[in-house]
């Protein structure tokens, strides 16, 4: 496995696969990998014949208050767990090698990005956007992996290779939870005991939204209302949003139907955490 840090090194490597007729799938991250990444890398283990994944923290996507500086890093354990699963290269650049002096171009989106994270996180999209933009250029995958924890992320992603005719196919990969239910995040590192405990609280109301569902609760107002209520029983839960909304437009609904994802952003103490489930 290559570890390599400058977009030259990734570009002379993909030109080198792409002529000898191979495929290419990407994952990108943010490093400090767990089973959430490692699905997706095997995914693409499993897909293609080359595997790049990336490891960036970008500090376009944080806004001014946020975990930029305490964001979790640790380069060797990544490395580690992507040479077990068998990635060909990882992409692990500066950030004055993504954003060189003078940098001034950004991938906006007027749709999409209204609602759920993009109404708290408002620069948040565009981070994420222009910096998968880039490198999608730079490593110009035939498929790139995304989990569907990051359901809006995904939606925002599928839409910008739509909109500006990338041809990437982008494949969604499922959450994956800790034993008792959890999902995977980086940011679940902050937690301390209590709160770990705590957060527990965004599961169990996925879970109690899944069962009124398939019980045949359809109004919206409804659903969320009950998983609200079941949040602000744990005293240490600051419910950020719960919301039902399309999953191709990310725009309110009113009635659950097919397509529908039900998100939920809740803070534990400091830590923000998200969670989701598509009906
Ligand atoms: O999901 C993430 O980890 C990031 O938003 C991504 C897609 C790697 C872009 O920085």
């Amino acid at each position: 496995m290559q570890i390599v840090s400058t977009v030259a090194e990734v570009q002379k490597q993909v030109k080198e696969w792409k002529k000898a007729g191979l495929t290419i799938g990407f994952v990108p991250t943010m490093g400090y990998l767990h089973e959430g990444h490692a699905s997706l890398m095997r995914c693409a283990r499993e897909k293609c014949d080359k595997v790049v994944a990336s490891i960036f923290v970008n500090p376009m996507q944080f806004g001014e208050n946020e975990d930029l500086d305490s964001y979790p890093r640790d380069l060797d354990a990544d490395a580690k767990l992507c040479e077990e699963i068998g990635v060909d290269l990882i992409f692990h650049p500066k950030a004055e090698e993504m954003y060189t002096d003078g940098f001034c171009s950004f991938v906006d989106m007027n749709g999409l990005t209204k609602e759920l994270c993009g109404k708290s996180r408002p620069i948040h999209f565009r981070g994420v956007c222009t910096v998968v933009c880039k490198l999608f250029h730079i490593v110009t995958p035939d498929y790139a992996f995304f989990g569907q924890k990051d359901a809006q992320q995904l939606a925002v992603i599928r839409r910008m290779t739509t909109d500006l005719n990338m041809d990437i196919e982008i494949v969604g990969c499922p959450i994956v939870r800790e034993a008792d239910g959890l999902a995977k995040s980086s940011r679940n590192t902050y937690l301390n005991e209590e709160e770990r405990r705590a957060a527990l609280v965004l599961s169990r109301t996925i879970a109690l939204g899944e069962k009124l569902v398939s019980e045949g609760v359809r109004d919206a107002g409804e659903l969320i209302s009950a998983m609200k209520a079941n949040i602000e029983k744990e005293p240490l839960a600051r419910i950020d949003y719960v919301e039902a909304v399309s999953m191709d437009t990310i725009e309110k609904v009113e009635t659950i139907e097919k397509n529908v994802l039900v998100a939920m952003a809740v803070f534990i103490g400091k830590t923000r955490l998200i969670d989701n489930f598509i009906v």
